[in-house]
């Protein structure tokens, strides 16, 4: 069965093939046939951040940037799941095509461009959700945010989510926003980090929860950098770190077609 529906998806354009797929999983949910499809999960609990996760494969952001298909992709037995990249306003993202399937190497290039409705809209929809597992909610800053102003754009969408969230996700490795993994380094990561603790503590006190923040960081780093993340994340108290976003390197699809294409791996 699933080579079939693959071999069918696989004729259309990658993004038009993802967005036929999620919707075709709303429609296989809605019609109750979901559960015939999906095999059965074993339980196998792990305590991370503080959360108890029923299994520790999850689904990781980007595939249901708008929380849009909640409740098909919790009925597959994901450990959790995590929404977004979702930005303070929606935008469109960048031009198409922007993804890009490597079949040689089971691979995918895309540079969607955080495409997003915003997260009044994220949030209505996991307000209407009846997935009951865990759910990470991971939020960025819109393109037109200069870097030196993203500090008010992660307040925005932690303060927003903070309710919702079992925890929060703090992106700033996306290869498609220009500069964003120059937050990543120096005064600007330590300046960043203290302001999404300080946005932590005063959520925990308006709402009496605590939930834990994950910096999300890319794996286009060399040891020195790997090494002043590492300190930083400690020093300020961040709760966990999601490694890792796609790659820029192209050295494992080398040759390849669509090698040259902008984005991440
Ligand atoms: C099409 C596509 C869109 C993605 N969008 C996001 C995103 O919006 N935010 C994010 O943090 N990561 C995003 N990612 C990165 C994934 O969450 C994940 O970190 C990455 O694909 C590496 O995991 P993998 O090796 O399991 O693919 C995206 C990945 C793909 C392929």
């Amino acid at each position: 069965m699933y080579g079939v529906i693959r071999n069918l998806l696989f004729r259309l354009p990658a993004e038009q093939a993802h967005n036929v797929a999620l919707n075709g999983l709303d429609l296989a949910h809605r019609l109750g046939v979901l559960s015939a499809f999906s095999p059965k999960i074993d339980s196998l609990p792990v305590n991370v951040m503080g959360l108890d996760f029923p299994n520790p494969v999850g689904l990781a952001a980007g595939l249901d940037k708008n929380a849009d298909h909640l409740d098909a992709l919790g009925a597959l037995g994901f450990g959790f799941i995590e929404v977004g990249t979702v930005t303070p306003l929606a935008q469109p993202g960048n031009p198409k095509p922007r993804m890009f399937r490597l079949l040689e190497h089971q691979a995918i290039i895309n540079r969607m461009g955080f495409n997003n409705e915003g997260l009044d809209h994220l949030l209505a929809r996991v307000d209407q959700r009846r997935y009951k597992g865990v759910l990470g909610i991971n939020v960025g800053k819109n393109k037109d945010t200069p870097n030196d102003q993203s500090e008010s754009d992660y307040r925005k969408g932690i303060s927003a989510v903070y309710s919702r969230a079992d925890y929060i996700t703090v992106n700033v490795s996306s290869p498609n926003t220009p500069g964003l993994r120059d937050l990543q380094f120096g005064d600007s990561l330590k300046g960043l980090l203290e302001a999404i603790k300080d946005e932590q503590f005063q959520c925990e006190k308006e709402h009496g929860r605590y939930v834990p923040v994950a910096v999300k960081i890319a794996p286009d780093m060399d040891d020195d950098g790997i090494r002043f993340v590492a300190s930083a994340l400690r020093e300020t108290g961040l709760d966990g770190v999601i490694a890792t976003n796609t790659t820029i390197s192209r050295d494992a699809v080398a040759g390849h077609a669509h090698a040259d294409e902008a984005g991440g791996l």
